[in-house]
C-alpha cells in the first residue's frame, strides 16, 4: 500500500490558476475529506492529483515516487483511482462492459486471476451490478450508477481511491447505503473525500481539510 504526498501543488486552467500551495498527505489505510463550497477548486485539485490537467507546480508523489508528469493512464496503473464527480460511467455499454474496460485500463487479460477475482469480489459487494450487468449504464438508478463508479475504480486495486462528492444528487436511503459501502472499504487503501454533505463526511473520515477559494487549511 503507497501514501499519496502532495507538496506545495498549484493548478487550473491553461493561464488561469484555481488552487495553489497545496500540500496534502494520505497515509495508507488513512481517510482524509475535503470540505469546501462550489467553486473552491476541489474538483480541479482531484483532476491534477489525477493527472488529467497538468500541475502548474509543486509535486504530486505516490509511494516515494514522483508522478507529477505521468499520464492519467499510468498513475491509474500505479493505483491512483478517480470515481469523478457525476459519476461518468459509459450509459450506451452495459454494467459489465463497463467493468470490462477497467480490465483494459489495467492491460490485464480475460484469464488474469487477480483481476478476475477482484470482479468476483466487486460483484460480491455490489450484488445489484450482478444482477442487471447485461442491462445498458444509462438505465441504472443514481445510486447504481454510482456503486458502477466506485466499482471500477476498486478494479484497479488503488492505493488511493478519491471520491469526488459522491452523494451528489442521491436520496437520503441511497446515501446511507453508500455511507455503509465506504466504512466497509475505510483502513483496505487510503481515500480521498471530497463532500458537502458534512454530516456524511464526518462519519467516514480520520481528518476534514477546508478548501476555500484554492486555499487548503486543516479544520
Ligand atoms: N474547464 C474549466 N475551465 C476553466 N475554469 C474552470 C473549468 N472548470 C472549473 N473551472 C473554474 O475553476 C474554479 C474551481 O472549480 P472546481 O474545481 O470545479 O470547484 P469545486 O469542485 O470546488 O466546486 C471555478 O471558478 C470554476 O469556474
Ligand atoms: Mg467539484
Amino acid at each position: 500500500m503507497n501514501s499519496l504526498a502532495v507538496e506545495n501543488l498549484s493548478g487550473g486552467y491553461g493561464k488561469l490558476g484555481v488552487f495553489r500551495d497545496t500540500f496534502l498527505t494520505v497515509a495508507p489505510g488513512e481517510t482524509v475529506g475535503i470540505f469546501g463550497p462550489n467553486g473552491a477548486g476541489k474538483t480541479t485539485l482531484l483532476s491534477t492529483i489525477m493527472g488529467l490537467l497538468p500541475a502548474m507546480s509543486g509535486r504530486v508523489m505516490l509511494g516515494g515516487a514522483d508522478v507529477t508528469h505521468m499520464p492519467a493512464y499510468r498513475r491509474a496503473r500505479s493505483g491512483i483511482a478517480l470515481v469523478p464527480e457525476g459519476r461518468q460511467i459509459l450509459s450506451t455499454l452495459t454494467v459489465g462492459d463497463n467493468l470490462e474496460l477497467a480490465r483494459v485500463s489495467t492491460g490485464a487479460k480475460s484469464n488474469d486471476k487477480a483481476f478476475n477475482g477482484r470482479l468476483d469480489e466487486v460483484y460480491s459487494l455490489f450484488p445489484r451490478l450482478l444482477e442487471r450487468s447485461k442491462q445498458l449504464g444509462g438505465s441504472l438508478s443514481g445510486g447504481e450508477q454510482q456503486m458502477l463508479a466506485i466499482a471500477r475504480a476498486l478494479l484497479i486495486k488503488p492505493s488511493i481511491l478519491i471520491l469526488d462528492e459522491p452523494t451528489q444528487g442521491l436520496a437520503p436511503v441511497v446515501v446511507q447505503g453508500l455511507r455503509e459501502t465506504l466504512a466497509k472499504l475505510k483502513g483496505r487503501f487510503g481515500i480521498i473525500l471530497v463532500e458537502q454533505n458534512r454530516d456524511f463526511l464526518d462519519s467516514l473520515v480520520d481528518r476534514t481539510i477546508t478548501m476555500r477559494a484554492g486555499i487548503c487549511s486543516p479544520t
